[in-house]
């Protein structure tokens, strides 16, 4: 696990967005592996500024998002079919047909899961984004989950109701479900990086970096994995010695 410290969210989202943007150079057909929420929100204006200044081309890139809610419609704008288009994809000349998130419509859940961990494995992510939960969740892979698990419908966290409850008028309105890719899905891309920002990862981080391996903490399957980058700020650093 290479650990970066950087200053602040800003440095935090540009030092990713270099860091897949010499990924992409190197490979123009990179299969990326995205995640929302607000971590990696900078990280996807730095690529869109790059787009403005450079030009960078994601003509050929595909990318794979970890999750969807269950029950809200693509169209909802918290949505994270919504959040990618807004936040990322209408921005990039990225084919829509090359962007892969999971259906919490579908009308058979368990075999959308299927047909997304087939994607997973006929694409083969290259390099998986991640953020981390408070309680240490990677993609909505909350505390408990078997390590085994591939893409399965999982049921939020309260705590994860909580925090995600900003984006919504209320905390009733934040889906009680979501289609994830499991711990197992993440750990098949050939790399992985993790970003944290803000006193508010503290203990996460410090958890993840203790090197305490358990279900309960999901992130710490992290260090089985063997590559895996973490960019983190002096915030979420804080009470790491
Ligand atoms: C998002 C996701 C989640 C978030 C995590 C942190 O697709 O899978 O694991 O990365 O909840 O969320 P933020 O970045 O909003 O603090």
């Amino acid at each position: 696990m290479e650990i970066i410290q950087v200053s602040n969210y800003e440095e935090m989202s540009k030092r990713a967005a270099e860091f897949l943007l010499k990924k992409i150079e190197q490979n123009p057909s990179l299969a990326l592996g995205l995640a929302t929420g607000s971590t990696p929100k900078g990280l996807y204006e730095q690529l869109i500024l790059d787009r403005k200044e450079h030009g960078t081309s994601y003509e050929h890139v595909t990318t794979i998002n970890l999750d969807e809610y269950i029950g809200l419609p693509a169209s909802n704008p918290n949505s994270y079919h919504s959040f990618m288009k807004e936040n990322l994809f209408r921005h990039l000349d990225i084919p829509l047909s090359n962007s892969y998130l999971p259906n919490g419509e579908a009308a058979d859940l368990q075999k959308e899961c299927t047909r997304y961990e087939s994607i997973i494995d006929e694409k083969g992510i290259d390099v998986q984004v991640l953020g981390i939960g408070q309680n240490g969740h990677i993609g909505f892979n909350e505390p408990g989950t078997s390590f085994n698990q591939t893409t399965h419908i999982t049921t939020l966290a309260q705590s994860t109701r909580q925090a995600n409850a900003r984006f919504f008028q209320s905390i009733e309105e934040v889906p009680k479900q979501a289609i994830t890719m499991g711990i197992a899905s993440i750990m098949k891309s050939s790399e992985i990086l993790l970003l944290a920002s803000g006193a508010k990862k503290a203990e996460a981080v410090h958890q993840l970096l203790s090197g305490e391996i358990s279900e309960d903490f999901p992130a710490s399957v992290l260090h089985h994995h063997p590559h895996v980058t973490i960019i983190a700020d002096d915030g979420a650093l804080s009470i790491v010695t």
